[in-house]
């Protein structure tokens, strides 16, 4: 029979493309979102490129309000569920901290309170790189001393702490958190893709609204780091890779007898500079991309790698994509939706 699993924040980017996996390896989805910062088009999506329409729920609601959630736990019989339902803005974390912590806090806690009541023991936690103290020394280790340095990454640190004593309280609970490093890639169809809300934070976003004419450069944040070219390394990883991610770490916990608690990074493991991704995207679009160099960017650091041995050594994780497919899917998708899922 198939394995049925509760996705939360199953319409954002991550989410999306695990769900995708998921259905492609024959598991029964159900998603909860409250499409904040997502759209109903995302469902119809996957059903489309997944042609699993009869495996995939969808309901759209939110997890603070505990009696919605109850009646589909009621509803469906989970095996698992991973949890990705949760705001992730940095600047707006600063701004609006009690909006960040009211948020993620009080929808994990019920959807905890849920799978105890129900005895859904097997869970996966989207968490961050984020939570990582800022060390000179890469890479960033699984052991390594936490110290998140703003609202949002606290909350992810708080919720691993909170999972963490939820393991200690009682040995049915098989938890995973997932450390993530920096996202990237669409999935092949051209149809799925990360669709952020306003001008995007984030550096390949930007690139790709520049390349398609949406906006009119990209800000380079700074070239006077310690690094070979001045900007910062960071760790990308195509988001197919971190679907396959989330559902090796569900294979791990289905396979084990015992309780087990384990916070893993996800990456892989290279470290590429702004320029270094800048010009890669150039030669996939195959025109150059106009930049400004500007300020450093608060709170930014000059390096951010994951040691990936764990996920190799507990889950038999590999990064399968370099940086050059990475940035034709992503393309690929900015190209074919330049407006994302608002132009329909
Ligand atoms: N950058 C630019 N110009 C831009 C955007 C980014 O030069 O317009 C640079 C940044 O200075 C940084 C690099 O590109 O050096 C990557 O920046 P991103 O914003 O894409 O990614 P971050 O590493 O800052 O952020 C990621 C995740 C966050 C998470 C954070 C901390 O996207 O969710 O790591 O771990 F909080």
């Amino acid at each position: 029979m198939k394995k049925s699993l509760l996705v939360t924040g199953g319409a954002g980017y991550i989410g999306s493309h695990t769900v995708l996996d998921l259905l492609e390896q024959n598991y029964e989805v159900v998603i909860v979102d409250d499409l904040s910062n997502s759209s109903k088009k995302v469902i119809d999506t996957i059903k489309k490129i997944s042609q699993k329409e009869d495996s995939l729920f969808f309901y759209q609601l939110d997890l603070k309000e505990y009696a919605k959630l109850e009646k589909v736990f009621e509803e469906h019989h989970f095996d698992g569920v991973i949890h990705f339902a949760g705001y992730k803005a940095v600047g707006e974390s600063v701004m609006n901290p009690l909006m960040y912590y009211e948020n993620n806090f009080f929808s994990t806690i019920n959807l905890l309170k849920l799978m105890k009541k129900y005895k859904v023991f097997n869970f996966v936690f989207s968490s961050s790189a984020t939570v990582y103290k800022n060390v000179p020394e890469m890479p960033f280790h699984e052991e390594n001393p936490l110290g998140a340095a703003n609202p949002y990454g606290r909350t992810k640190q708080f919720i691993e702490q909170i999972l963490k004593d939820l393991s200690y309280s009682d040995d049915h609970w098989k938890i995973i958190c997932l450390r993530y490093f920096n996202p990237l890639g669409a999935d092949k169809s051209g149809d799925l893709g990360e669709d952020p809300n306003g001008v995007p934070n984030n550096l390949v976003p930007y690139i790709a609204q520049v390349a398609v004419g949406k906006l009119s450069h990209l800000n380079v944040f700074g070239t006077d780091y310690d690094t070979p070219d001045g900007t910062c390394i960071r760790d990308y990883v195509h988001v197919n890779d971190l679907a396959y991610g989330h559902r090796k770490a569900l294979e791990f916990i289905f396979s084990q007898d015992k309780g087990l608690y384990e916070a893993i990074n996800l990456g892989s493991g290279r470290g590429y500079s702004v320029f270094d991704i800048l010009h890669s995207f150039e030669e996939v679009v195959g025109k150059a991309i106009p930049y400004k160099v500007t300020d450093r960017r608060p709170g930014d650091i000059a390096r951010s790698l994951a040691d990936i041995s764990k996920a190799d050594q507990l889950l038999g994780f590999k990064p399968r994509s370099d940086i050059k497919e990475m940035c034709q899917d992503t393309w690929r998708w900015q190209k074919k939706h330049p407006n994302g899922f608002s132009e329909e």
